[in-house]
């Protein structure tokens, strides 16, 4: 089988690059940008594989798709380039537009005039999966049910907004052109190899430097989260055997309040690291409130039950045990963090 990954040097990207080379045994095309948030280093375990190609090629940028499309004759395209930071997005939209918006539509151009050019098995079997977000549904009070497939898209973001434009575009080459697309959407992913500017990697490393964590407002917006390498499952679960043209929620069923989630880290950081900086007593007593970030929702959560039903997908990693698989890797990859740091600009 051969794929193309977009987004491949990213957080989510580059886990589902290395699981299908190494563990599937596909040959893969990585088309990503290197913007700030990848991290190409996450692929060096299989830089040197046969299996393994590389182009950096932005998604909006479409002769050089096309031609990228029409040679490598992929089976599958799965889709995670996108602008993916919340706070950027409100601070500059555009890049959010270009990408997820105008990427994911060149994307789709190229993949219809190459679908359409296939015949027999080759036809049938190809398939763009779209990898989306859970926060394209806009937020929830704190006793509505969680999200299923058939909740309207009510975004909140220039993020999320970008993202709900993109899956409808999706959907629209489905019901328009019979494009054969599966979309999936995910609630917020943890693990290694995430980008600093991330809640969970962000604080831990704050952290361990003695820093504040500053949590927006009241930190009592509710979050579901999920260890990257269960998404990944789901991902090529949904691209294998889900229905074409259809959605598919995957969720963690670990719902945190953003405090909660920064209370777990500190106490985990409090169990490993003995000789805390500046004289800490508990990492507890960086916690610090700031001011909320506008048009913040209140709560996401995700009901997976179709895929759960339909695939046979559950998730295998408990928040608390993930949570403390990601802490151990950040801190005991030193290198990465030095190397983040100093891109950061950080001292
Ligand atoms: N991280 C999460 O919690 C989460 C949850 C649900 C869905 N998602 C979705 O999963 C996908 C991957 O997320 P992530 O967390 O790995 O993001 P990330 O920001 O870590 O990685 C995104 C990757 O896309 C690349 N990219 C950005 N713009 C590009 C362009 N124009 N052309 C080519 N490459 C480009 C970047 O260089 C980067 O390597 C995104 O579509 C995101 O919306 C993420």
């Amino acid at each position: 089988m051969k794929a193309i990954v977009t987004g491949g040097a990213g957080f989510i990207g580059s886990a589902l690059v290395k699981k299908l080379i190494d563990e599937l045994k596909y040959e893969v095309l990585v088309i990503d940008c290197l913007n700030y948030a990848s991290q190409i280093d996450s692929l060096d375990e299989i830089r040197n594989k046969a299996l393994y190609s590389f182009s950096q090629s932005d998604i909006s940028d479409k002769p050089k798709i096309e031609d990228l499309v029409k040679d490598f004759q992929p089976n599958y395209i799965f889709n995670l380039a996108a602008e993916t930071h919340v706070d950027r997005s409100i601070e500059s939209p555009e890049p959010f537009l270009k990408t997820n918006i105008l990427g994911t539509y060149s994307l789709l151009e190229t993949s219809l005039v190459y679908w359409r050019s296939l015949n027999g098995k080759d036809k049938e079997i190809f398939r763009f999966l779209h990898v989306s977000t859970d926060e394209v549904f806009g937020d929830l009070n704190l006793e509505d049910p969680p999200f299923t497939e058939q909740n309207s898209y009510s975004p909140s973001s220039p993020y999320s907004a970008t993202k709900a434009g993109s899956d409808h575009l999706v959907r629209a080459w489905f019901r328009t052109y019979h494009l054969p697309v599966l979309i999936t959407n995910c609630s917020n992913n943890f693990g290694p190899y995430q980008f600093y500017e991330k809640l969970i990697p962000h604080m831990i490393l704050r952290a361990t430097r003695g820093e504040k964590l500053p949590i927006y407002g009241s930190g009592l917006q509710v979050r579901d989260w999920l260890y990257v390498y269960d998404h990944i499952e789901a991902i090529i679960k949904v691209i294998t055997n889900g229905r074409i043209g259809e959605s598919y929620n995957i969720g963690g069923n670990a719902e945190r309040t953003n405090l909660q989630v920064v209370q777990e880290i500190c106490t985990i950081l409090d169990e490993v690291i003995t000789e805390k900086p500046n004289n800490l007593e508990s990492f507890h007593q960086l916690i610090t409130h700031v001011e909320d970030r506008p048009g913040h929702d209140t709560r996401y959560a995700i009901d997976s039950s179709k895929l759960n039903n339909e695939l046979f997908w559950h998730p295998t990693e408990s928040f608390e045990s993930g949570l403390r698989k990601t802490i151990m890797w950040y801190l005991n990859n030193d290198l990465s963090r030095t190397y983040e740091t100093k891109r950061l600009g950080l001292k």
